[in-house]
């Protein structure tokens, strides 16, 4: 089956590639490096010609406010009109754990917006919201004018292996679409303070992290939950002591060139694995506490 994933050269979008190829599909990776640029639509339909599914993993190449939006906007809009002209049968889009609850922040009033236009479109669909990736920890916090510091807030947060995302959106791309939202976390629950200090140490940067309920997250103030999932997620099976262990020489190695291109496992998810907590009964206690 042909597949176009869009974003194929991204940290998700190239695993995801490599997963499809694995299980025998034929797989046009497009991004603007191959000729497709969802924004001026330049190489989409010769993209999408013939593929049944399309997988946008595409993310803003800049994350100030109005970009953001004008970019997740006018490029899930092309999508969608190219994948309806062409008849696709299931259109999968990458979304993220919470997003509804961080709308103070213009990156995920973006996300938001990308996920309500594949929600309202007549294209088959289904929209994957994960957790953040491992390795993306490190990207989390602003730079402090003085250098040696950072604040992250010490909200929960369910890390997952990028790998295990990949796995999964082609589990899902391959099944029915569901015309509806699936979630995926990792198996633990960390401090997110927590999280970032430790991959922050194994890439050997000396900064000190110091935790604060009032750190922003892009933007946004967290409540303890806002990152974590509901009742019914997709749970990984990587935990973070293992794959730290086992990314820890390319952590040191890895330049931080931009919070977004910069960010970049193991096994199979266990789709059995699902988190006990009933919809609707999700409690915002305060950080302070
Ligand atoms: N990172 C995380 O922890 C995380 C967690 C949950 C969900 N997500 C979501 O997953 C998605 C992918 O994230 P990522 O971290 O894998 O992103 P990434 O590494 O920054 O990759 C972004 C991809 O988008 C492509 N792209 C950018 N502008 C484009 C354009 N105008 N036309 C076509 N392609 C374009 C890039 O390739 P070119 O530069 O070649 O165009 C690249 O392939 C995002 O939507 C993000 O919100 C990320």
């Amino acid at each position: 089956m042909k597949i176009a994933v869009i974003g194929g050269s991204g940290r998700v979008g190239a695993k995801l590639v490599n997963t499809l190829q694995h299980r025998g599909h034929e797989v046009v990776a497009a991004s603007r490096r191959s000729g497709v640029n969802t924004l001026t639509r330049e190489g989409l339909e010769q993209a999408i010609a013939g593929a049944r599914v399309v997988v946008d993993v595409t993310n803003s190449p800049t994350l100030d406010g109005k970009s953001v939006v004008d970019f997740f906007g006018t490029s899930t809009r092309n999508l969608l009109a190219a994948a309806e002209a062409a008849h696709v049968r299931h259109y999968a889009v990458l979304s993220i754990v919470g997003t509804d609850r961080l709308l103070d922040s213009a990156y995920f009033q973006a996300k938001m917006l990308q996920e309500d236009l594949v929600q309202r479109s007549s294209v088959p669909h289904t929209v994957l919201r994960s957790t953040q990736f491992f390795d993306f920890m490190r990207f989390i916090p602003e730079p402090e004018p003085d250098g040696s510091t950072v604040r992250v807030s010490p909200a929960f947060v369910q890390p997952i292996a990028a790998d295990e995302v990949a796995a999964a959106l082609a589990d899902l791309t391959l099944a029915a679409p569901r015309n509806g939202m699936v979630e995926h976390a990792g198996p633990e629950t960390f401090h997110l303070d927590e999280v970032v200090r430790r991959v922050m140490s194994a890439a050997d940067d000396p900064r000190a992290v110091i935790a604060d309920p009032q750190a922003r997250y892009f933007g946004a103030e967290l409540k303890i939950d806002s990152l974590t999932p509901d009742e019914g997620a997709i749970i990984g099976v990587t935990r973070f002591d293992a794959w730290l262990k086992q990314h820890a020489s390319t952590l040191r190695l890895e330049q931080i060139a931009s919070p977004i291109s910069a960010r970049s496992a193991l096994k199979e998810p266990d789709f059995l694995t699902r988190v006990p907590r009933a919809r609707g009964t999700r409690k915002t206690p305060s950080l302070n506490q």
